[in-house]
């Protein structure tokens, strides 16, 4: 176990899936040639293409922001282990791993850990995507905790095996977090003891609804009904619901199963080699509880990589896993109300050469309506980018892709391959403009992009939206729906950036035009839009500063105008951090921002042990951030 905890999930998917032997070189070279002419009409910031003589830009995007100038100006690449804003800007500690939610609950301590007892009553560790919502005049926010380091919460286990309740407060650190904050004299803090402060993790009961729930699937010997099961995993970015609930998103559950005996043959079926299932997990679990040994309780993993919707007004309230949207390695959910009324969710699958989804509800909403059954009665779709700047959204129905309606969302990747959509360079957060009916990806990286299938066997040509082969830099994805209507299946699709290094970088790899020493940075990953419609990204790559990284320090967030393309640094997060996760007060005041396993010793310093920690940001003159 020790020699694979600090894999990333991405690595882990490698092991699962090698890369061939064999690479078809000079078929990758011949693309590359053919894609030339190509790259001049997709890139609107680059390459030599006229921003607004793109006839890919939409009237509405090239009136997109008028609200398009920064109030910061942009800060330089650091490579220490600290988090810098701008002149003009400070930032403060909110929470970090292990600090309490209730009062009697004892913080984690460096030296001993935390206790089995105070392992659900504290703030959780790893913090990830994270929204704000008003209750009743108070400021909550629900957290993403997406995984466990397991050297920093059992130090003293070395090599000796994890005990029962060594997995329970494993289990118990990841998950979710609710809680109230409160501005004071001093700055935010955590109201310990709030009535909605509540922890969801590993085993809290949760209901399965939407078309797949009681799916024979689903069944399991503890739930016969195939309808509740216990627990949220990997949870990675997140969404809000235009109604004010939370969406926490499953994402890299697939490590989390495994087979308890070595001895015992095992081979994957197909559907647990698409996810990435396998017999080695990432916490021996298994060793513990049935429920995660894939031969014993072979449903169990079907149980989880949905997208769960929480109530954090009804601390009671039971989470329930919404089927609708689909089963896969999901990321994050951009929710909107598209113009016919229709709730409109976008997600994405984060693995390389996996897909881009959207659910379009039957119903449709507007303020004070009710709400019941638009997450589970409607339709999902993959998005097929074709060359020419256009794309479709390919309904994943029953006739289109030989499956029931089921296994559709059980089996979603599988439903995508059938429909022939487009293998992309995975899919991280979505964000959708509020100023403009316009779509955002993050492609985060893909270095098997051009030389490598994905896990389903389709093949990951150098196409479309994912235009540089074994591309390591990541680039930011746009779509512009038909009519401006976000439930159409039409759209025409731009790339908004492409990273890359000016510096070092050769060809394709030097990035599109609004990349400039300034700014540089690689695989985007957190995104989201303010309400003046700039977009703030947020990176998760390699922070060596060497070779190709080179000029790009630590990972960090960045605010780009949609109209002009400009992308200023705003933040650079602790080395070996990953930045993720951001939320505004009600005021906007404030922005939280999550920085993730750092390596140096954040935020305490000196000596201290490192601790993912959630920040917020305020201007000094107390007006809205950016
Ligand atoms: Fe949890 Fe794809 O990031
Ligand atoms: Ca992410
Ligand atoms: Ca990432």
């Amino acid at each position: 176990m020790k020699d694979l905890e600090h894999l990333s999930a991405d690595e882990w998917d490698e092991i699962r899936s090698p890369r061939p032997e064999i690479t078809d070189f000079d078929r990758v070279v011949e693309r590359a040639l053919s894609r030339r002419g190509f790259m001049k009409g997709v890139l609107a910031f680059g390459s030599g293409a006229a921003v607004m003589g793109s006839g890919l830009l939409t009237s509405t995007s090239a009136r997109a922001q008028e609200a398009a100038n920064f109030a910061f100006e942009g800060i330089p690449i650091q490579t220490d282990g600290t988090v810098h804003v701008p002149d003009g800007y400070d930032w403060q500690v909110l929470a970090r791993w292990g600090d309490p939610l209730f009062s009697d609950a004892e913080p984690f301590d460096p030296e001993t850990g935390i206790t089995l007892a105070s392992s659900d009553r504290v703030f959780g560790e790893n913090t990830d995507g994270m929204e704000t919502f008003t209750v009743d005049g108070r400021q909550l926010i629900a957290v993403n905790h997406e995984y466990a380091n397991v050297s920093t919460n059992l130090p003293w286990k070395g090599d000796n095996a994890f005990t029962a309740d060594d997995v329970t407060i494993l289990q118990n650190i990841q998950g979710v977090t609710v809680m109230e904050v409160a501005e004071g004299a001093d700055g935010w803090e955590v109201v310990v003891d709030s009535p909605y402060n509540r922890r969801i993790h590993h085993n809290t009961p949760m209901t399965i609804a939407g078309p797949a729930a009681g799916h024979d699937m689903l069944k399991t010997e503890d739930d016969p009904t195939g309808t509740t099961a216990l627990g949220t995993m990997n949870n990675c970015g997140s969404g809000k619901t235009p109604w004010g609930t939370y969406l926490t998103c499953e994402e890299n559950f697939n490590g989390y199963f495994g087979v308890a005996d070595p001895e015992v043959e095992f081979s994957a079926s197909e559907g647990f080699a698409r996810y990435g299932i396998g017999a080695e997990s990432r916490y021996g679990y298994e060793l513990h509880q049935a429920r995660f040994d894939v031969r014993k309780t072979p449903n169990e993993p079907h149980r989880f990589g949905w997208i769960v919707e929480i109530d954090p007004a009804d601390p009671e309230s039971t989470p329930i896993k919404r089927t609708a949207l689909g089963r896969f390695k999901h990321e994050n959910a951009a929710a909107v109300i598209a113009s016919d009324g229709h709730v409109v969710v976008y997600l994405g699958d984060d693995e390389r050469g996996e897909y881009l989804y959207k659910y379009v509800s039957t119903g449709t909403w507007a303020e004070g309506q009710p709400t019941e059954g638009l997450l589970d009665d409607g339709q999902l779709y993959a998005a097929r980018f074709d060359d020419d700047g256009t794309g479709e959204w390919v309904a994943l129905t029953p006739e289109a892709t030989g499956m029931d309606a089921g296994m559709i969302l059980i089996h979603t990747r599988m439903a995508a391959s059938a429909v022939g959509a487009t293998t992309m360079d995975r899919p991280e957060w979505v964000a959708t403009n509020p100023v403009t009916p316009q779509g955002y990806v993050a492609l985060t990286n893909n270095r098997n992009r051009g030389i490598k299938p994905n896990a389903g066997g389709d093949p990951t040509p150098v196409n479309g939206p994912n235009p540089r082969e074994a591309n390591n830099y990541g680039q930011i994805a746009r779509w512009m729906p038909d009519d401006g209507n976000h439930s159409a299946t039409g759209f025409t699709w731009d790339l908004y950036v492409m990273a890359g290094n000016p510096i070092v970088g050769q060809g394709d790899y030097i990035g599109s035009e609004n990349i400039t020493e300034g700014n540089l940075f690689n695989s985007p990953d957190g995104m989201a839009f303010d309400t003046t419609g700039t977009l703030w990204i947020q990176t998760d790559g390699d922070d060596s500063n060497e070779g190709p990284y080179t000029g790009m320090g630590n990972n960090q967030m960045l605010a780009g105008d949609p109209a002009t393309g400009e992308i200023r640094r705003f933040l650079t997060g602790p080395n070996g951090s990953e930045v993720t996760g951001l939320a505004w007060s009600e005021d906007l005041r404030t922005m939280f921002v999550g920085i993730q396993h750092p390596s140096a010793p954040f935020p305490d310093g000196a000596d201290s042990l490192p601790r993912s920690a959630v920040v917020t940001v305020r201007r000094a003159d107390g007006e809205p951030v950016g």
